[in-house]
């Protein structure tokens, strides 16, 4: 296989800098200013345990969301402006986030890094691909107005919430789904390692009766999963829906997918080059998982620094069998099954 490395790359920038680290002087001090309209929003339910996740959730517009995530999504209400080359990657937390932020950013920059000098070396696919509401919540909103076009951003809002921002049909939307039961799992092995040990999270069993009340991050999920599902049927050229499971299954196929979405289709040459399978290689688990700055490295966020090494475990389809009773997985099922009826979706 020829190696796309022997390609001209005459605008490569050494090293390369995030937005963050190239604006760190556009980082104000995190807003305080929607706290008190936040307390009025409902609670999560209460239990022993107390830690869901490192903010209590509320329900805004009857959505569970993170105190912390709230500021943020009040915060872009006031200032967030989109533009119509606008790509937001969307998803509900632990459904393959880390590797589309990996794709679309690898996608996009191909032709300005050798791949084997590619930024995703040195740096984890969330330093490269922000997220917009953590964003706008901790001070960082006029970074998002310096990203050049096209920017590439991510979200946990459903659709309903991201479509009250976005005020140009010519946006684009990649979102990618999971089985929930994946994502119950993820989540609750991801919760405890940012909390610090299983002694302070909710048990799974909690967890577990949470999820199918729909009280978790950014669900309930079926709502979340649905939403984008109804736009990519009305829009199929501007929402593209992806399944976890599917990528697996066939991952070049899918990385063709999403560069034909984006509007840079690989060329012939790309494709008798092999550089599909070769970004489809970086971007995989195994690759990611392995270097040092996904071994070592943290992200700082408002909630303290998190190690990078806990946005990739597994990533394998049908983790929950390891984890859930026969009983619990045909009862969220079930719960999941009656929601997505008529919709001609399936788990
Ligand atoms: P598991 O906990 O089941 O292993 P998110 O990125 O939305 O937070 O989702 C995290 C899940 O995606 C984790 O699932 C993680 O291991 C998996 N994951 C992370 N990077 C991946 C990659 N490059 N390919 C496939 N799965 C990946």
């Amino acid at each position: 296989m020829a190696s796309y490395d022997n390609k001209p790359h005459a605008d490569f920038p050494i090293p390369y800098k995030t937005i963050e680290e190239a604006n760190s002087h556009l980082i104000e001090k995190p807003t305080e200013e929607h706290d008190a309209v936040i307390a009025t929003f409902p609670l999560q339910p209460f239990i022993e345990r107390p830690f869901t996740f490192t903010h209590p959730f509320r329900l805004y517009k009857g959505v569970w969301i993170s105190e912390l995530l709230l500021r943020g999504i009040l915060e872009m209400q006031q200032r967030f402006k989109s533009r119509p080359t606008d790509i937001y990657l969307a998803s509900s937390p632990k459904s393959g986030t880390t590797w589309l932020k990996a794709m679309i950013f690898a996608t996009l920059t191909r032709t300005s890094y050798p791949l084997s000098q590619h930024p995703l070396h040195t740096h984890n696919p969330h330093q490269c691909v922000p997220h917009m509401e953590r964003k706008f919540a901790t001070g960082q909103s006029q970074i998002m107005e310096v990203i050049p076009s096209p920017r590439v951003m991510s979200t946990h809002m459903p659709y309903s919430l991201l479509s009250e921002f976005i005020t140009d049909s010519d946006c684009r939307i990649v979102y990618v789904w999971r089985d929930p039961k994946d994502v119950l799992v993820s989540l609750w092995f991801f919760v405890q390692k940012i909390m610090g040990g299983a002694d302070k999270v909710a048990t799974f069993d909690q967890f577990y009766d949470l999820f199918c009340q729909g009280v978790h991050s950014f669900g309930p999920i079926w709502n979340h999963v649905l939403g984008y599902w109804e736009e990519s049927k009305r829009r199929p050229e501007k929402v593209l829906f992806l399944k976890y499971e599917h990528i697996l299954q066939d991952p070049v196929k899918h990385a063709k997918q999403l560069a034909h979405f984006m509007g840079c289709p690989y060329t012939e040459a790309e494709e008798n080059d092999g550089v599909v399978e070769q970004i489809v290689e970086l971007c995989s688990i195994k690759t990611l998982k392995d270097l040092d700055v996904n071994k070592g490295g943290n992200r700082a966020t408002s909630d303290g620094p998190i190690s990078h090494a806990h946005y990739f475990r597994k990533g394998k389809a049908g983790d929950w069998k390891s984890h859930m009773t026969q009983e619990m997985a045909e009862r969220l099922n079930a719960i999941i099954g009656e929601k997505f009826k008529g919709s001609g979706l399936q788990i």
